[in-house]
């Protein structure tokens, strides 16, 4: 394979979708990882427009190309660094499409209905869209096409990646070493951050946009965050032991471990026998010492339109020269183009 990066820096892909806003899930889950791993490797950060476009009737297309630049934007004001990391929008290089069908064709698919999201976004829909179904293509089209290594995700993305292992393994069966395998990255903490209304369940976007208190999102002001997190599902009990806490404690404990980077050893001494309440105020302090100069740097790079456009020109150019080799490859393995 001639476009391997150097062994010295491991090529890492990964993507959030243009869905409504991010949440402190997408943060602690995924960008942050992305963030403290920018230096060891040779990263390509993808805002996923083409996911989100497969509920059909959910398209907003001016609320779609709004979104994009906003999570574009958050990307930037998390801390990556444009000059060393190439930032993309998925629509503007055309290879992942093309990439999508040539591995639909070697694609079983049982692998595909036997996707645990793919089920749960199914469930109940009158009407399934191919595109929901083929979802996980798409995404191994992204991680294939740049000869990716890691894949700094939460845990709900690992199924996905190990299907896209599965299908590189085939393809390269059926015609030859084409693709590089790539492995899936986890957070230290936080990989599964809960909703806090309800901490059985994932926090999750498309929950966040129906119900309040549900999520911490990363452009909430204080006033909302405070709210949120005051109101968030514990037990009946009042004070902290960390032996016998309950989800919607332990989630809250995630999220402050999260924030914090400190080992849970530290935060039992200063936190067992606290009051819910204690609890509640100490997370609220970690998130907004999070988000307010997160939020000041967002502003700065929506309020400069032009610069943003011409950071994600600048970054479909760099992705798009190493896809283009890649198709080359895949092409004549096919014997296409
Ligand atoms: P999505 O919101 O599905 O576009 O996810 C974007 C990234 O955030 C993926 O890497 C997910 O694994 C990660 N992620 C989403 N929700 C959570 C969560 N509740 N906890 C941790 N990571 C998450
Ligand atoms: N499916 C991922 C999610 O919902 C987003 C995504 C699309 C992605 N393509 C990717 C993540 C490639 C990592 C690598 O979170």
């Amino acid at each position: 394979m001639s476009t391997t990066p150097s062994a010295a820096r491991p090529r890492v892909f990964s993507g959030v979708q243009p869905t409504s806003t991010l949440h402190i899930g997408n943060y602690v889950g995924a960008l942050r990882q992305w963030v403290e791993q920018q230096h060891e490797g040779d990263n390509l950060f993808c805002v996923v427009d083409l996911h989100a476009l497969t509920v059909p009737e959910e398209i907003d297309p001016e609320g779609l190309r709004e979104a994009v630049r906003s999570v574009a934007a958050l990307y930037f004001a998390v801390g990556i660094e444009p000059d060393k990391n190439t930032v993309f929008v998925q629509s503007h290089v055309r290879e992942h499409t093309e990439l999508t069908w040539l591995l639909n064709c070697v694609t079983p698919l049982g692998w595909l209905y036997r996707m645990t999201q793919f089920k749960a976004k199914s469930e109940g829909r009158e009407s399934v869209g191919t595109g929901l179904l083929d979802y996980p293509v798409l995404m191994a089209a992204d991680i294939l096409l740049y000869d990716t290594d890691r894949v700094p995700v939460g845990d709900d993305q690992v199924q996905h990646i190990e299907l896209t292992r599965d299908l590189a393994t085939r393809f390269n069966h059926l015609f030859g070493e084409t693709f590089k395998l790539p492995k899936a990255v986890l957070p230290r903490f936080g990989a599964r951050i809960m909703g806090l209304d309800d901490p059985e369940v994932k926090m999750s976007k498309s929950i966040a946009a129906k119900v309040d208190g549900h999520a911490i999102n990363l452009l909430d002001d204080e006033k909302r965050v405070r709210k949120a997190v005051m109101a968030a599902v514990t037990d009946s009990g009042r004070e902290l032991r960390f032996e016998h806490a309950s989800p919607g404690v332990r989630n809250l404990l995630a999220i402050y471990q999260a924030l914090t980077g400190r080992p849970m050893p530290e935060i039992e001494a200063e936190l067992e026998g606290a009051g819910y309440g204690q609890l509640k105020k100490a997370v609220v302090g970690v998130v907004m010492d999070t988000l307010t100069p997160l939020q000041q740097r967002y502003r700065e790079f929506m309020d400069d339109r032009a610069e943003l456009d011409r950071l994600l020109a600048d970054g479909a150019e760099r992705a798009a020269a190493i896809a283009a080799r890649t198709m080359e490859r895949v092409r004549a393995a096919m014997g296409v183009g």
